[in-house]
């Protein structure tokens, strides 16, 4: 048997901006490992576009922004959890800037504090939303990534891959059930890893979207740490609402690419391919309806009309204040001939955003004692059944932050540092390779099977066949799991494999269509079901 490889203090799972962001709140008392399973920043938090929802317009109000919140959830937000987070907002977002993020200013006076430029997007009611240009993810990644690496307390451990947990239980102590440890699988080395962390294990693996066919997401997103709660013994919640984004480029030979709803909050509208203008048909906001309205409509209209795609177009607007707003946007569709000051953009949705998780209390605290979950592997209940545009990033930097309060005040003070023995990966032996061809054709045909019956507009019939067939895959999977060397592509077709039956059950436990949940069954909301979908393993 291997000895131990890495003993920490805390070990992160996941560098986007929940993880990062409790790492160097953390790293200041004690020692930290992070995780991440390709490098740093590849992550969601990367390709964050909008930007950060806070209130910091004299004309809103905290009262207003959780209003939106709840009215975007569709009865479904926990009243305390939203309160909690948008009350520390603003908090929040003033330590990223401490950091040295840089939010644009409305003169471009970046020495001045409060006259942030704020977007507006669908379902708010004042503009709010802090970015830098369309790369707001981008800027803030940077910073924490930068300081990340400079600091000494935080050992950073890229292309390696939390596999599952070693709990008290599974080494036979006791008391209550803790996390002790994980298994890791390094991708560069080849080999099954283990940590042991005397405080706590944190995950802060992002989202899920990658069980669809077409996603906003990087490869990353695929469930991991909801697979790795559930498999370990924690309960999860709202998993049947999945959020498309509406705004999604639509070209067969790109690779996915978002168009941020910022662009719709600066004027950009709607259209059918015969150039009529459809979303005042559907929603009094018209283009600034929430997510799940937009989603749904131009799922509707290219159904109707036989159409590939719909389109978006801001080309009306002055060009050097389109190019100024969306540099990024625009420069990435030049590349393939688009041109976003002078023409139409074809657009279809796509999977987006992960709404329900592994559920947490407002320290990110789960079932298991020592095991947190934070950013949009949690459910919080911020979200209800249906996240309000840029609530997201928001999230992760409030539970980075009481994460921490939590580490600090209630786990570190009790660290007695004795290292117990992990046990040792239990297919140590295994020799036989599997295809990789065979698993990335399983993996397709998992992810369309998600998209065909699974997506925007769903049925029971439609959702208790892809069960079946989840199933079916999931006995394949697992033989090769028991059975040969593991790599990315096994672990991330196992996981996914979780997380949409996971899906599936809790959208056949929903008899009714709320929020991102519509199904033809039962096409109405119903009071009753006004509570959280929650499984256990
Ligand atoms: P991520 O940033 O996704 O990071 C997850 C990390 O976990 C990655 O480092 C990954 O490698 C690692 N990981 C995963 N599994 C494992 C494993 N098994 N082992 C080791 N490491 C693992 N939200 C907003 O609020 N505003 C926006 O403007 C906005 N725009 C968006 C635009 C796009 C294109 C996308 C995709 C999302 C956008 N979102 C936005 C959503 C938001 O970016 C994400 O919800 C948020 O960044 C998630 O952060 P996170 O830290 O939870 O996870
Ligand atoms: C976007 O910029 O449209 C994405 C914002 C979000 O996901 O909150």
């Amino acid at each position: 048997m291997k000895s131990l490889e890495y003993v920490t203090d805390v070990l992160i799972i996941g560098s986007g901006a929940a993880g990062l962001s409790l790492a160097l709140r953390l790293a200041e008392h004690c020692n930290v490992i992070v995780i991440s399973k390709n490098q740093l920043h590849n992550c969601s938090t990367w390709y964050a576009q909008g930007g950060i929802a806070a209130v910091f317009a004299d004309t809103d109000s905290i009262n207003d922004h959780i209003d939106d919140t709840v009215r975007t959830g569709a009865g479904l937000c926990d009243d305390k959890a939203v309160e909690f987070i948008i009350g520390n907002a603003r908090k929040c977002v003033d330590w990223l800037v401490q950091q040295g993020v840089l939010f644009d200013l409305v003169n471009d006076n970046k020495s001045s504090n409060n006259s942030y430029h704020l977007n507006l997007e669908g379902g708010h009611s004042h503009r709010r939303v802090l970015h830098s240009a369309d790369t707001t993810g981008k800027a803030i990644a940077t910073i924490l990534i930068n300081k990340v690496r400079k600091h000494s307390n935080i050992r950073i451990l890229e292309q390696c891959n939390a596999v599952d947990l070693v709990t008290s239980n599974t080494i036979g102590l006791c008391g209550i059930k803790r996390v002790i440890g994980t298994y890791i699988w390094n991708s560069s080395k080849k080999q099954v890893e283990r940590c042991y962390a005397h405080a706590a294990v944190v995950l802060a693996t992002g989202g899920a979207s990658n069980v669809y066919q077409y996603t906003t997401n990087p490869d990353i997103s695929s469930g991991d740490g909801i697979a790795i709660a559930w498999r370990a013994g924690c309960r999860v919640a709202n998993l049947e609402f999945n959020q498309f984004h509406p705004t999604s480029l639509f070209n067969p030979n790109a690779p996915n690419f978002l168009l941020t709803e910022a662009l719709r909050g600066e004027g950009a509208y709607l259209y059918r391919p015969d150039g009529s203008r459809f979303m005042p048909d559907f929603d009094l906001r018209a283009e600034l309806a929430p997510r799940d309205i937009i989603a749904r409509a131009i799922n509707y209209e290219m159904k109707r009309l036989e159409a590939k795609c719909m389109y978006l177009d801001i080309s009306y607007k002055p060009k050097q204040v389109i190019i100024n707003k969306f540099p990024n946007i625009y420069s990435k569709l030049l590349k393939i001939n688009l041109d976003l000051t002078s023409q139409k953009i074809p657009i279809v949705p796509a999977a987006h955003y992960t709404c329900g998780g592994v559920i947490v209390d407002q320290y990110g605290r789960t079932d298991i004692d020592g095991l947190y979950a934070i950013g949009e592997v949690s459910y919080t209940g911020l979200h209800g059944a249906n996240r309000l545009a840029s609530n997201s990033l928001l999230e992760c930097i409030v539970y980075g932050w009481s994460a921490s309060l939590d580490i600090i005040s209630n786990k570190l003070p009790t660290i007695v540092r004795k290292v117990h023995k992990l046990p040792p990966w239990h297919n140590y032996n295994n020799v036989s390779e599997i295809d990789t061809k065979l698993l990335k054709h399983n993996l397709q045909k998992l992810r369309l099977i998600m998209w065909n019956n699974v997506g925007i507009v769903r049925n029971s019939t439609l959702l208790d066949s892809a069960l079946n067939s989840i199933n079916l895959l999931t006995s394949e999977i697992e033989y090769y799991y028991d059975n040969v060397i593991i790599s990315n592509n096994l672990l991330e077709i196992r996981n996914l494999l979780h997380i949409a039956r996971l899906i599936v059950k809790s959208a056949l436990l929903r008899k009714e269509s709320r929020g991102l949940h519509y199904t033809l069954d039962y096409p109405t909301m119903q009071q009753h079901y006004s509570r959280p979908t929650i499984l256990k393993p």
